[in-house]
């Protein structure tokens, strides 16, 4: 077969030499793909090199089936967003609110609670996040008959601070860094966020709360309505928090629509995962606990 080819290679080649053809110089601008405006390059896998006198023959592979195209939504360059009038601001343990910072508008959104004193803080939310949620609670009943809770919204800063030093006092390192956020770092003090449950959780935060009717619904219908659920499972190790299957953060349809095609965490959407080891938020406490502030809430315990 190689003879065959070579007998047919050998006098094209001459007669091309005898044309006075400028095959191989790169004297030939249109075979020259330098030249070319790589914006009208077709792919690259539809290329079909120019034959060459001396290329020996190349095994051809056979077809293979071409994948169906997947409509993949095309993320817009993401600017990590710390704008606190928008829905979409990311508060992590890197990215924190100010101490002074209060949401405006705080209001009770009209959903029911398990408590009876629903003007205290942590049954508000900012009035669009609270619609939404109400939205939310609605249609769970309406569509699925379930019956979703409120349990803890905003949170202040020094109310942060309280619970993060008490968990601190009483759980130790490890337990109180996966599961709380030190004060300013939590998306409590946005008045987005909510822990939500229902009555056969006993109105508890437990990741059980995923496994029933309601924990399922909200999980795959958050979305519809603005939120996200933040700290998703087997994303530990980028939100830097254990599962929660009870927070839900409100960041706006189109957001929350996005990520939940994706997968992504809010924290993967603006390229910022978590960089602490398993090891550090183990053995490091994010406030300082030779502070009297911390001393005296750890006194009450001991
Ligand atoms: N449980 C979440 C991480 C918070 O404390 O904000
Ligand atoms: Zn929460």
């Amino acid at each position: 077969m190689k003879k065959y080819i070579r007998l047919l290679v050998i006098p094209a080649a001459l007669w091309a030499l005898s044309m006075g053809l400028v095959l191989f110089s790169g004297g030939c601008t249109q075979s020259t793909p330098d030249t070319e405006p790589s914006g009208s390059l077709p792919p690259e896998s539809t290329v079909t090199p120019a034959p060459t006198a001396t290329r020996e023959p190349t095994v051809t592979p056979a077809p293979t089936a071409t994948p169906e195209p997947t409509e993949v939504p095309t993320p817009t360059p993401i600017v990590i967003n710390t704008d606190t009038s928008t829905v979409t601001y990311l508060v992590n343990r890197e990215f924190s609110l100010p101490e002074d910072f209060v949401p405006e508008g705080l209001t009770t959104p009209d959903v029911l609670f398990p408590f009876s004193d629903t003007t205290i803080d942590k049954a508000k939310m900012t009035p669009e996040a609270g619609a939404a949620l109400a939205l939310l609670f609605n249609a769970a009943y309406d569509e699925a008959g379930l019956t979703l809770y409120g349990v803890s919204a905003y949170r202040s800063y020094a109310r942060q601070y309280t619970i993060y030093a008490t968990n601190l006092a009483t759980r130790g390192i490890a337990h109180t860094n996966r599961y709380s956020a030190a004060p300013g770092r939590s998306e409590h003090q946005t008045g987005l966020a909510i822990d939500i449950s229902c009555a056969s959780e006993g109105y508890g935060l437990e990741t059980t709360f995923a496994d029933t009717p309601e924990g399922i619904w909200v999980a795959e219908n958050a979305h519809r309505f603005g939120f996200i659920l933040r700290y998703p499972k087997d994303k530990e190790a980028i939100t830097g928090y254990n599962y929660e299957p009870w927070h839900i953060r409100y960041v706006g349809t189109e957001l929350a629509g996005y990520l939940y095609e994706t997968g992504l965490t809010l924290d993967e959407y603006y390229g910022v995962p978590s960089t602490l080891s398993a090891e550090y938020l183990e053995t490091t406490p994010f406030i300082d606990t030779t502070a009297e502030s911390y001393l005296s809430i750890e006194r009450q315990y001991k």
